[in-house]
């Protein structure tokens, strides 16, 4: 499974990187302007300056329009920024019309905001080269979004489908195990999730004695 940080925060994109682990980025409108990043010239440096940081690691940015002419034409821009940009688009008729015509020709999309297997095989069929279900939050309103991924997983097995099922929406360390036993080819999580799967008591205990006895032969 590939790790993609879900983030538009360059210091924490830096701190994932340097980590030596992380395949990826992902971004969405809300995290850009938790940056307080503003108007297009801006927005368009920052997901080159994501790109320089993770080279050669799919940089996801997603566009801001609903309707098919606005989606290609922003779409046409972001991808022309980097190599490694794969244009996000929504999970709408047009966005589904949008991602055949990137499809065509020769730009690679995420499919975002999927909650049903239905979604995620339409996208595929439309040649998204990813799809990204929300895992947390399904779980938040009461469903378990790691089922949607097993169903995904298993239909596009069945089915022969290339479609990487990227898992978003990750709220923990667990989400992330439990999305590699599931099948997701890609899990984009927060820097605390990913850092959570260091954690455990024992490894602190044990360090602590290991440290304390080594002093007795330095
Ligand atoms: C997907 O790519 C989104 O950026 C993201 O994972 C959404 O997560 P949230 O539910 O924590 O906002």
């Amino acid at each position: 499974m590939k790790y993609f940080i879900d983030t538009a925060n360059l210091n924490q994109i830096k701190e994932a990187h340097d980590l030596g682990i992380l395949d990826g980025v992902t971004t969405n409108p809300s995290l850009m302007a938790k940056e307080g990043i503003k108007g297009e010239e801006a927005v368009n440096a920052h997901y080159q300056a994501i790109c320089e940081i993770v080279d050669g690691g799919d940089v996801s940015a997603e566009v801001v329009y609903t309707d098919f002419k606005s989606i290609v034409e922003q779409g046409k821009k972001l991808a022309a920024l980097h190599k490694n940009i794969v244009v996000k688009v929504p999970m709408i008729p047009d966005g589904i019309k949008a991602i055949k015509w990137f499809t065509d020709n020769g730009i690679r999309t995420n499919c975002t905001l999927i909650f049903s297997a239905g979604q995620a095989m339409l996208a595929a069929k439309a040649g998204a080269a990813y799809v990204s279900p929300f895992i947390g939050r399904i779980d938040d309103s009461g469903w378990d979004g790691i089922e949607l991924i097993q169903q995904i997983a298993n239909i596009y097995a069945i089915q022969g489908i290339k479609t990487e099922i990227l898992a978003a929406s990750i709220r923990n360390a667990l989400h992330i195990i439990k999305c590699a036993e599931a099948g997701a080819n890609v899990c984009t999580c927060p820097l605390d999730s990913i850092l959570g799967l260091t954690k455990h008591p024992l490894t602190d205990i044990g360090l602590a004695k290991f440290m304390e006895d080594a002093k007795k032969f330095a």
